[in-house]
């Protein structure tokens, strides 16, 4: 079965879905995004990604097409429409179509698309081993707290850790840990759980939250602050998170191993927990 997607109100298989070439999209990368992860046919934390895309579109002075309500009532139909009970919804809003100009154009419609494809979270294996990362200079700009579609920056960097071996990028900025191209850092210190704060230099990531939350409720310290970049060099645990990752141990840096080399006590607890949580909210919603 083709994958069916949501194109400005209508529903088709994805091969039918043309968007002009005078998107905003296309030709500006003038939009913005949500990932969300569908477990069991449930949408994970649906309101609180309608709230970051809020907060998206209001920055880059876009007017939210559609309303929380319809937002959630076609991401149901968007997963009763596509296959397999673990999906991974992406939806996109760009400014829509118009002559080229940087200029806003005064008229146009946004383009509003919804599509989704299986969700494949990390094996077993590479929960068990962890993944290797390179650390790289943030040099993306400075408002990452937008989740837009103007990914370049973040596709370079991925390239980078890709080419080097590697899962991911630990960046820095200014000498202080920021997040990766596609998902955000944690490290442990003694026992303590480090996050960097959700400000204009990251994306404030769902898991994150989540993350930060299952600790706080489980008795594991947590800092949440800027973290100098020696300190997560020489931190006993790194961990990434995202939507499709989900947590991830960072097991080697620049090749040198995190800690002991293999994921550490503390994500050993926190790995389960998220597991259980998510269980624990589907069967809620079922
Ligand atoms: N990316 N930071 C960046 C730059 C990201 O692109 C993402 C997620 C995250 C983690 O956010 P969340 O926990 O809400 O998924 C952090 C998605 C998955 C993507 O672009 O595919």
């Amino acid at each position: 079965m083709s994958e069916i997607v949501y194109l400005n109100g209508e529903f088709m298989p994805l091969e039918q879905a043309r968007v002009p070439v005078l998107d905003r999209g296309f030709i500006f990368g003038d939009g913005v995004y949500e990932v969300i992860p569908v477990y069991s046919r449930h949408p994970f934390r649906l309101p609180e990604h309608l709230r970051r895309l809020q907060h998206s579109l209001d920055s880059i002075r876009l007017a939210n097409p559609l309303s929380d309500g319809e937002w959630t009532r076609l991401t149901r139909d968007i997963v009763a429409r596509n296959e397999g009970d673990d999906q991974s919804v992406y939806l996109q809003i760009t400014r829509g179509v118009a002559r080229r100009d940087h200029a806003f154009p005064k008229d146009a419609k946004p383009t509003v698309l919804m599509m989704s494809g299986p969700l494949s979270t990390p094996a077993k294996d590479l929960v068990d081993s962890g993944v290797p990362a390179i650390t790289a200079t943030d040099y993306r700009w400075l408002r990452c707290d937008v989740k837009s579609v103007s990914l370049l920056a973040n596709c370079l960097l991925r390239q980078t850790a890709l080419d080097a071996g590697a899962a991911e990028v630990v960046m820095f900025r200014d000498g202080y840990l920021t997040e990766g191209s596609s998902s955000n850092i944690f490290a442990v210190k003694s026992g303590r759980v480090l996050a960097p704060p959700k400000n204009h230099l990251v994306l404030p990531g769902i898991t994150y939250d989540v993350v930060l939350e299952l600790a706080a409720a489980h008795g594991i310290p947590c800092d949440v602050r800027e973290i100098p970049e020696q300190e997560v060099k020489t931190a006993d645990e790194l961990w990434l998170t995202s939507s499709t990752r989900e947590v991830l141990a960072i097991t080697t840096l620049d090749g040198k191993p995190v800690g002991t080399g293999k994921p550490g006590a503390v994500f050993r607890r926190i790995h389960p927990l998220y597991q259980e949580f998510k269980r624990k909210v589907m069967r809620q919603a079922a």
